[in-house]
């Protein structure tokens, strides 16, 4: 895979996408949000990768939000435009089949902290802060902070932190529920590397009717529990089912093709 914004990488079946913009604190251009659309789309479709983790370049940021410089002139039609492209790249990690962990080493400010909460584990470094700070720029958030911040933290402490434009840390990240651990900067990947590792060998057909379940509770136009019902049925006709079911049988650790 080549980009032009991105790093990415290939080990033990997790796909490492970096954005890779630091002296501008990894701000997403329009580009970069099209190469992290393409990533992920890429390790969807490629068959020896089983979890995909999205971090930032550098000790600062994750990504300290869209790139103002990109869009200060634009008009009403250009900003619905660049929000749509946001929310559909963003939408695409969402309904990934393959897990996404976010690994926040800094910085998740705007669209990085949306970025974060598109992703459907989120690992902090002690460093990181966290923000909605848009409103400070005249704007509300575009790349879906107005909805998965209240429901990731709650909308008490959404509509505040929305509002306020304040920044809070790791810690508070921790206790609001919008992030899985929080870590030293030191220890940021490997943990991450740890959690991908125990879910990679789990059976891949599981985690995407897991995360199509999970996802299906928040899709207005969906029946969320016949959407389990139907996802638990697929299960049965799975090469990974019979491999799963007979490992424990026969006192054995499973080992899952994807099948
Ligand atoms: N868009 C474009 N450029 C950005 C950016 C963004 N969202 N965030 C940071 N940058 C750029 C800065 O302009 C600066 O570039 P320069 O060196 O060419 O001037 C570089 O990244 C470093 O940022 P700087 O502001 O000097 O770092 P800092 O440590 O003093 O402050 C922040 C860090 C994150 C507090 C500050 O950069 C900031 O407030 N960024 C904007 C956050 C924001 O409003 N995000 C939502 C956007 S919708």
């Amino acid at each position: 895979m080549n980009f032009e914004n991105l790093l990415t990488s290939i080990t033990d079946g997790i796909l490492t996408i970096t954005i890779n913009r630091p002296d501008k604190l990894n701000a997403l251009n329009r580009k970069t949000i099209q190469e992290i659309g393409q990533a992920v789309q890429l390790g969807n479709s490629d068959k020896t990768v089983r979890v995909i983790i999205l971090t930032g370049s550098g000790a600062k940021a994750f990504v300290a939000g869209a790139d103002i410089s990109e869009f200060n002139s634009f008009t009403e039609e250009e900003g619905k435009s660049l929000s749509q492209q946001g929310h559909d790249v963003f939408n695409s990690i969402e309904n990934s089949s393959k897990l996404v962990i976010a690994a926040i080493n800094g910085f998740a400010l705007g669209g990085g902290c949306e970025l974060a909460m598109a992703c459907h584990l989120r690992i902090a470094s002690s460093n990181a802060k966290f923000g909605q700070p848009e409103v400070k720029l005249g704007l509300i958030p575009g790349y879906g902070g107005t909805q998965r911040l209240p429901m990731l933290i709650g909308r008490t402490k959404a509509l505040e932190f929305l509002m306020t434009a304040d920044m809070f840390g790791a810690d508070d990240a921790l206790k609001f529920g919008l992030v899985n651990y929080v870590t030293s900067p030191e220890e940021l990947m490997a943990k991450c590397n740890e959690i991908a590792i125990k879910i990679s060998k789990q059976a891949p057909l599981a985690i995407a009717g897991i995360i199509k379940s999970v996802n299906a509770l928040y899709d207005k136009n969906k029946n969320n529990f016949m959407t389990e019902v139907e996802e638990f049925g697929k299960c049965f006709i799975t090469e990974d089912f019979t491999e799963g079911t007979n490992a424990f049988l026969e006192k054995r650790s499973a080992n899952f093709k994807g099948h």
